[in-house]
């Protein structure tokens, strides 16, 4: 099968390029830096004895990003699609405007919606593949820091949950995952409790999952009772945990 990775080369997005690749399958890696796809091109395609094509552009620009995607695409077989990019900054403060947080709603919102927009009508006449996003645990409930992320992650949960009910009854398979916190670079440096999932173990779960059918969840699942918690915990006590 052939996957399109979307913010393949490093974090999650690269854990499941390697899963991915080791189970035999072709892959397209997105991402802003070149040198970074060609690097992991040649190691994936080296390893796995797989064929890996590149595309580089930047979800600033969900429109053009989706329109080259596509095109890079258009004459291959494709069996899903991976929508994994997704862009944090420390001074998202509540305060983000401008360009900054332009570029927030753009690469964590709108690109995937640009995206699923690009490649549904696709997956629906050929009567199967599969689109999988990545929500994250910041959007459960409105905080002192992400601020404009996680409004971004809340919009994408709503829009994954609309294109699960669009796609109910055909070959297309939706699935999205609230993600804890994961080993990347995101989280590096940081203490937190629980501490960051191994993303190469998301991955092995994520992939395995492939075929089962839509579903939205948390991951890792305990992040599920832990979502809960933080919704219903009295405003004070949620505002001295809140990290
Ligand atoms: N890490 C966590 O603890 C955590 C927790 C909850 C949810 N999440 C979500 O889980 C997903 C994966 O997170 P992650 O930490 O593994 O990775 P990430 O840092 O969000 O993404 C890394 C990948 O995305 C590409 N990328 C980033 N910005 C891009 C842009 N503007 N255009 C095109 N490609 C871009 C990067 O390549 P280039 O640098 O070359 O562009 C790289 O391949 C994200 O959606 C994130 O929001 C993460």
């Amino acid at each position: 099968l052939r996957f399109v990775i979307v913010g393949g080369t490093a974090g999650l997005g690269r854990a499941l390029a390697e899963r991915l690749a080791s189970e035999g399958h072709e892959l397209v890696l997105v991402a802003t830096d070149e040198r970074d796809l060609r690097a992991l091109a040649a190691h994936l395609s080296i390893l796995y004895e797989t064929a890996v094509e590149l595309v580089a552009c930047d979800l600033v620009d969900p429109t053009g990003s989706a329109a080259k995607i596509v095109r890079a695409v258009d004459e291959l077989r494709l069996d899903g699609l991976f929508i994994v990019a997704g862009l944090a900054r420390d001074n998202d403060d509540g305060t983000l405007a401008g360009q900054q947080l332009a570029d927030i709603i753009a690469v964590n919102l709108t690109s995937a919606q640009e995206l699923v927009s690009a490649f549904l009508p696709r997956f629906l006449s050929q009567g199967y593949g599969a689109i999988v996003g990545f929500g994250s645990i910041a959007a459960v409930r409105g905080r002192g820091r992400n601020v404009a992320y996680a409004s971004a992650k809340r919009g994408l949960r709503s829009f994954f949950e609309s294109i699960l009910l669009v796609t109910r009854d055909t070959g297309v398979e939706v699935q999205f995952y609230e993600l804890g916190y994961v080993a990347t670079q995101q989280t590096f440096g940081r203490r937190l409790f629980p501490p960051p999932t191994d993303p190469a173990r998301l991955a092995e779960h994520i992939t395995s999952k492939l075929g089962s059918g839509s579903h939205i969840g948390y991951l890792p699942a305990y992040w599920g009772l832990a979502a809960i918690a933080l919704r219903f915990m009295p405003a004070g006590l949620f505002k001295r945990i809140s990290t």
